[in-house]
């Protein structure tokens, strides 16, 4: 509904409601969806405004800043206006056909989803929510370390983009000064004896608006506060792109111990007294970094506890 309309004003000119082909009963309801949207306006004398101009996603924009290497690894990349969650929707393209190398990118989604069962706060516009769907043989490295190194392949991203501190949270939080920049949901499908669907869920903050930031119930931050610059979201869905696509068609014969020394370099919570939550236990220890399969290593006063990923969370102690 009025996306076409949408598109239009996105260049942030003067539009006259004529031009636009809109009678005048549609001019409320167009302005009523961009309030629901949170695009800002200018409605005065026929003329419709769109405020500061808005970037929209865009493939073949996407293409064009990617590197050539990354270009031959991606099938196809498909743009949604509103979807429930990227993650969902590769999810079940994957159950009926093969989508190795399928990226979805989304401008909003209703429903998107963060680990742990949690919401993944993804209002239309502003901020990046892409999937790529990659297909592994099961035999050899596992998903735990790979959700490790795309880690590694999202910080190599931003830094491309010019953010400078990002760090990492065991298992894959992104975070730069404590708040929360991003998060990587994994997700398999389709186990098969020799090869699995992996979908590889990336969210990253861009431009939080004020209010949506409010319903994040953690410490967040977002590129456009970290750079002090407003960043292409084009740009950054090609640069993580560059280095996830190389990043998941290496892996299988690299694994995780080829990005271990990287991935110690930005972790967040090296030496720090944390506590690994794993069902009903708690344990409280001193980050030792992870071993070349990504599992925490804790130093316990037991001795060094190894963590793999799936449910366990990580939380710093107040120092
Ligand atoms: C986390 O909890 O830190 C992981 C957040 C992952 C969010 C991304 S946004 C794109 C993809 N679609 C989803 O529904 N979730 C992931």
């Amino acid at each position: 509904m009025y996306e076409d309309v949408i598109r239009e004003l996105a260049d942030g000119n003067r539009h006259s409601v004529e031009s636009l082909d809109l009678d005048e009963s549609q001019v409320p309801r167009l302005t009523a969806y961009m309030d629901e949207l949170g695009i800002e306006y200018s409605l005065g004398g026929g003329v419709l405004q769109i405020v500061g101009s808005l970037e929209l996603l865009q493939a073949n924009r996407m293409r064009a800043y990617m590197d050539e290497r990354a270009r031959d690894l991606l099938q196809e990349i498909e743009i949604h206006w509103s979807i429930d969650s990227t993650n969902t929707y590769l999810l079940q393209k994957t159950a009926t056909q093969k989508c190795h190398g399928e990226v979805s990118i989304a401008e909003q989604q209703t429903q998107g989803r963060g680990r742990r069962g949690k919401n993944w706060v993804s209002p239309f516009g502003k901020n990046l929510y892409m999937s790529i769907a990659w297909r592994m043989p099961t035999s050899g490295e596992s998903v735990d370390g790979l959700s490790l190194a795309v880690g590694v392949g999202v910080v190599r991203g931003l830094v491309a983009c010019g953010v400078e501190g990002a760090q990492l949270k065991w298992p894959n939080d992104l975070l730069v000064d404590g708040s929360k920049l991003g998060g990587i949901l994994i997700e398999v499908s389709n186990p098969k004896l020799e090869v699995v669907d992996v979908i590889v869920g990336v969210g990253i903050n861009l431009q939080m608006p004020v209010d949506s930031g409010r319903t994040i119930d953690q410490n967040w931050t977002d590129m456009t506060r970290v750079t002090g610059i407003r960043i292409s979201r084009n740009l950054v869905a090609a640069k993580l792109l560059d280095n996830l696509l190389v990043m998941l068609s290496t892996f299988p014969e690299m694994g995780f111990k080829s990005y271990r020394r990287e991935w110690q370099g930005y972790d967040a919570f090296k030496d720090m007294a944390v506590e690994v939550h794993i069902g009903n236990e708690t344990v409280a220890g001193i980050g030792k970094g992870v071993d070349d399969r990504g599992a925490l290593c804790l130093q316990t006063e037991t001795g060094i506890r190894h963590f793999i990923g799936g449910e366990a969370s990580l939380r710093v102690l107040a120092t």
